[in-house]
Parts: structure tokens; C-alpha cells; sequence
């Protein structure tokens, strides 16, 4: 399924947060292992099992925490809400509700890197019709929240879908169809086209 999975490590602490781990856990646990980082919370964008299915494993394997938006039905230790921070280390970690995909996804600001999930990909943006999808919430989240944060900040999506394995909010707006200047309407129909 071409799933990207993210550690976001401290530099100066060693720990780090696991981000997404649906899949070849030992090879997360690896890369944490020779990057000499320890992994203490696991961040899941949304709950769709893609992106989730290695969560148990992973905490048996590490003890770390697990992460998710306060209405996903994941099982989590801390739940976050739009604006929410945690620290990881001396790193910030900032929460971004952007529903539309999923109601419980979350995107992850950290440094000038955004980790995007299922809400954007280089060139896309997650589907809307499945369970709880909205495309006037997915609207929202694109158009109000993403393309609001600074051209510069770098896109790290949850798939490998595009022509990258990751951009910018400068390049999606540029070269992104899906984010073509469109009111509320138009997007909603847009979505709906095959
Ligand atoms: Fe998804």
C-alpha cells in the first residue's frame, strides 16, 4: 500500500516518536536502534488500520505511548485536540485536526516538517468516501488549515503516491490539481468525480 511511516528523533535527548507504523516493525525498531533513538510515543494520523496495524506490536516492543486524536477509536494513552503540543525532548510536536479523510485525523508539525497522513499527498489528497468522510471537512482542512501554514514548511505524506516521496506547501499549491482555487461546492463535486 505504499505507506510511508516517520521516526521524528531529539538530536540531544535520543527519543523519538514513531509516526504511522502500520507495517515492518522490526525494521522501524532497527533504524530506531542504529540512529540510537528511543522510541517513546507512537503518533497515529487517523485510525485506518494501514496506518495503525503495527501499534500493538511496537508497544510491546518499546513500552511507548500511543498517540491519537481525542475522537478515534484506536485505543491511546493521550489524546490530542487541534492546537495540542507535546514535547519530545527539546522538540515541539504540534497537532493539526484536519478531518475529511477520517474525523480523527491529525497532522504533525514539528520543525518545519508537516507529516500529512491521509489528509495530502505530493500531487493528491486522501479519498472522502469512506466511513466518516466529509469532502466539506476535507475542504476545510486543505484550504484553511494546510495551505494557511507557511510556503516553506515541508509535506511528508502517509502514502508514496506521488511523482516525490515528499514536497512543500509551496510546490503542492503549485502543482497540486486538487488544491485549484474552488469553492466549497465545486470541491464537493469535484471529489465526487472518478
Ligand atoms: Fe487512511
Amino acid at each position: 500500500m505504499q505507506n510511508f511511516a516517520y521516526l521524528v528523533g531529539d538530536e540531544k535527548t535520543r527519543l523519538a516518536a514513531a509516526v504511522d507504523p502500520g507495517w515492518d516493525i522490526d525494521l522501524i525498531i532497527d533504524v530506531a536502534k542504529k540512529s540510537n533513538l528511543q522510541i517513546i510515543y507512537i503518533i497515529s494520523t487517523h485510525g485506518h488500520p494501514d496506518h495503525t496495524s503495527g501499534n500493538d506490536e511496537l508497544v510491546k516492543k518499546t513500552g511507548a505511548k500511543r498517540v491519537a486524536h481525542r475522537t478515534s477509536r484506536i485505543r491511546k494513552d493521550i489524546s490530542v485536540d487541534d492546537g495540542d503540543t507535546i514535547h519530545l525532548g527539546s522538540l515541539e510536536l504540534k497537532f493539526i485536526h484536519t478531518p475529511g479523510h477520517s474525523p480523527d485525523h491529525i497532522c504533525v508539525l514539528v520543525e518545519g516538517k508537516l507529516m500529512t497522513g491521509d489528509t495530502l499527498f505530493v500531487g493528491e489528497c486522501g479519498r472522502t468516501d469512506l466511513p466518516g468522510g466529509s469532502s466539506e471537512q476535507l475542504y476545510d482542512s486543505l484550504f484553511n488549515k494546510l495551505m494557511k501554514l507557511p510556503d516553506g514548511v515541508e509535506v511528508y505524506p502517509g502514502h508514496d503516491y506521488g511523482t516525490k516521496a515528499q514536497s512543500t506547501i509551496a510546490y503542492e499549491k503549485k502543482h497540486n490539481y486538487v488544491l485549484k482555487p474552488r469553492t466549497v461546492e465545486e470541491f464537493v463535486k469535484f471529489m465526487k468525480e472518478p
